[in-house]
């Protein structure tokens, strides 16, 4: 059943509608055909992404899974390890695809709000000997979406690039929110970037694309990750009309991030004094906002379909959690609206 339009959709930045003016970039988009690298849309883009990431190279991809499986299938070969945090994206949300694509086992590693640290890594990386899987790549994800949107500050970042350095093990960082993570931190993106060797971040969150990620690396690395594209299905044909809503997004869409990092403190606020629910508010640094639920007679499923019949849709996070996400399309009246609905159903 379609979503009601007039619902206030805070489930995901992924449920953003294209704006006019980017509709009419992408209609405007000179393109060419991308797997013979022709389409200078998305050549453009690439370039600027690579760029602004301080990267030699850029590579267009149709999602963000796409972007992490790649780099793991580029980085490692099959048996080897990726050491990573057990809230990752890729362990829980990737339909198993590091397994069942490059026949890499993961080394989970627990964190708060998923972030680990530069001692953890150093001390799960693999001692040569005949009867260990071998370290294949450290994967970080920033900003960190099961730990609620939370900040990997970049001090973190830098030790555990020593320490990969140190051991000759690459680093890849899923940013699908990388550019939140800058406009919360005031860290330029390069920087952010800089311990890793492979980084995308995704146009389809809070930059409001319909579609769309770029990675980028080293020449060396995009080269095997554009063969590894293609044998994964994801290469493109004329893909600037996409990269030209990516474009858009980039000149338009970034510094007003931070409204949706403070309307998303403003929710989760608001919410935290309603007694149904317990929010840790440290953890709401950029647009997301994880609540619990208090109360035993009340779920996640209830209080979701609950609010739902109240026009307000919320993603459901665990048995006792929900997540509500800001973005370009939730301004100050649907939170006001959304607030209104919590309070008439929990007030
Ligand atoms: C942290 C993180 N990584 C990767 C992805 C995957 O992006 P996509 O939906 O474009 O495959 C998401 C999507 O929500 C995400 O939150």
């Amino acid at each position: 059943m379609p979503v009601h339009t007039t619902a206030i959709d805070l489930r995901s930045d992924t449920v953003t509608h294209p704006t006019a003016a980017m509709r009419a970039a992408m209609a405007a988009a000179e393109v060419g055909d991308d797997v013979y690298r022709e389409d200078p849309t998305t050549n453009y883009l690439q370039e600027r992404v690579a760029r602004l990431l301080d990267k030699e190279m850029g590579l267009f991809f149709p999602s963000g899974t796409m972007c992490n499986q790649v780099a793991i299938a580029a980085h490692c070969q099959p048996g080897q390890e990726v050491i990573c945090d057990r809230d990752c994206h890729v362990f829980n949300y990737e339909s198993g695809a590091a397994a069942r694509l490059s026949g890499v086992q993961l080394h989970m590693l627990p964190g708060p709000y998923g972030l680990i640290s530069a001692e953890q890594v150093e001390a799960s990386i693999r001692q040569v000997d005949i009867h260990n899987p071998q370290t294949g790549l450290i994967l970080l994800e920033n900003t960190h979406n099961r730990g609620g949107g939370v900040v990997h500050p970049l001090p973190d970042l830098e030790q555990i690039g020593t320490v990969a350095r140190l051991y000759g093990v690459p680093m890849h960082l899923d940013g699908a929110r990388l550019l939140n993570a800058s406009v919360a931190s005031g860290t330029p993106p390069d920087q952010i970037a800089r311990p890793f060797d492979s980084v995308y971040f995704c146009l389809s969150k809070g930059l409001g694309c319909p579609v769309g990620s770029v990675l980028a690396g080293s020449s060396s690395f995009i080269a095997r990750a554009t063969y590894l594209r293609k044998a994964f299905g994801g290469g493109m044909r004329q893909s600037g009309i996409l990269a030209a809503a990516g474009l858009y997004a980039l000149d338009h869409h970034v510094e007003r991030l931070a409204e949706d990092h403070h309307r998303a403190r403003w929710l989760a606020s608001t919410l935290a004094t309603l007694p149904v629910f317990a929010i840790d508010l440290e953890a709401v640094q950029t647009n997301i906002v994880l609540m619990d639920i208090v109360p035993d007679h009340l779920s996640a499923p209830v209080v979701a379909a609950e609010l739902a019949a109240h026009g307000v849709l919320v993603s459901i996070f665990g048995p006792r959690r929900l997540r509500l996400v800001t973005h370009l399309d939730i301004g100050d009246s649907a939170v006001e609206q959304a607030i209104t609905a919590f309070k008439t159903l929990y007030g």
